[in-house]
């Protein structure tokens, strides 16, 4: 499959990230899967453990979002402790490939939950690349999941201990954070002689303070009326803008190589940057090539 300049290439990121020619990208800008079994596209390692893989009625109810995902109160086994690991180990399946693709002092943004973040940061690490800086993106509503530990011991008809838990809970404080990975190539030249020779290695802070209001590296961001509903994972439109108006000027290439619905091409139509995106769930993929099409 010949890879093509605004378009969203249908298969498997890792293999077609291989057609791009060295140093041809100016930006790579992803919301790569997490590792915590979000959906069956997030499940990257080889645990078929039930604890891991089982469904209970809450994740039912819960319908699309953590369907993979056991609990901890089901026990963890050694084959669960191995997923950070297997993690990384799929990050460094693609690192080298972008480190290769990108120009000299090109960025990468990487979403990559806060749980396996730093088993991210560490196979970019062993690609090759300098790690910048971990921006903090804040959502004005997330939803809270943290089971009270009470109603456990309630329907066991445990009612001491569920006198005396009342107000605990089991799982994570509100996830009103997500962390974002800034990684860039780096350069052997100075950065002021890099600029001028491929326009990357610095940021637009006028730009930047354009969406935020400011120069914190933490930020807030919702999405927009009317803007959610095409993937469980998508990202506002806003803030990959901001993200790619960071780094890049108009006619810069981005690429992102777990597209999803296609935010981030969508943002780099709108902000007059090439893109390209790759994408194995053919329904995302039409989502992305439809609302490409709409701009
Ligand atoms: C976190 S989601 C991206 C959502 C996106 N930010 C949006 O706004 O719609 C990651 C996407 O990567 C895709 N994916 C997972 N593994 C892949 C692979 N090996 N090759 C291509 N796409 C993959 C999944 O199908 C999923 O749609």
């Amino acid at each position: 499959m010949e890879i093509m300049m605004n378009k969203v290439m249908v298969g498997d990121s890792i293999e077609l990230i291989r057609k791009l020619q060295d140093a041809s990208v100016d930006l790579i800008l992803s919301d790569i899967p997490y590792g915590i079994g979000l959906d069956d596209w997030d499940v990257l390692h080889a645990n078929t453990n039930s604890a891991y893989g089982g469904k209970s009625p809450a994740q039912d109810k819960a319908g699309a979002v953590f369907k993979k995902r056991g609990k901890p109160i089901n026990g963890w086994s050694e084959a669960d402790k191995k997923i950070p690991y297997e993690y990384q180990e799929w990050c460094s399946t693609w690192a080298n490939e972008w480190l290769r693709v990108l120009k000299p002092g090109g960025s990468v943004f990487i979403f990559a939950g806060r749980r396996y973040a730093h088993r991210c940061i560490c196979a970019l690490e062993d690609a090759g690349f300098n790690f910048r800086d971990m921006l903090g993106w804040t959502r004005p509503k997330a939803v809270h999941r943290a089971q009270r530990l009470s109603v456990v011991y309630d329907r066991r008809g445990d009612q001491k201990s569920a006198d005396f838990w009342d107000g605990w809970r089991i799982g994570n404080l509100k996830p009103t954070f997500e962390p974002i990975i800034w990684a860039f190539k780096p350069y052997k030249i100075t950065i002021a002689d890099n600029v001028l020779e491929h326009k990357l290695g610095a940021y637009n802070q006028d730009k930047f303070e354009q969406y935020f209001g400011g120069k914190d590296n933490i930020f807030e961001c919702g999405m927009a009326a009317g803007e959610s509903g095409l993937h469980p994972a998508q990202k506002p439109i806003k803030l990959i803008e901001a993200l790619i108006d960071l780094v890049t000027i108009p006619g810069q290439l981005v690429v992102d190589p777990f597209a999803g619905s296609g935010t981030t091409l969508a943002a780099a139509k709108s902000l007059g940057r090439y893109y390209i995106g790759f994408e194995n769930d053919e329904r995302y993929a039409e989502i992305a090539q439809k609302r490409l099409h709409g701009l």
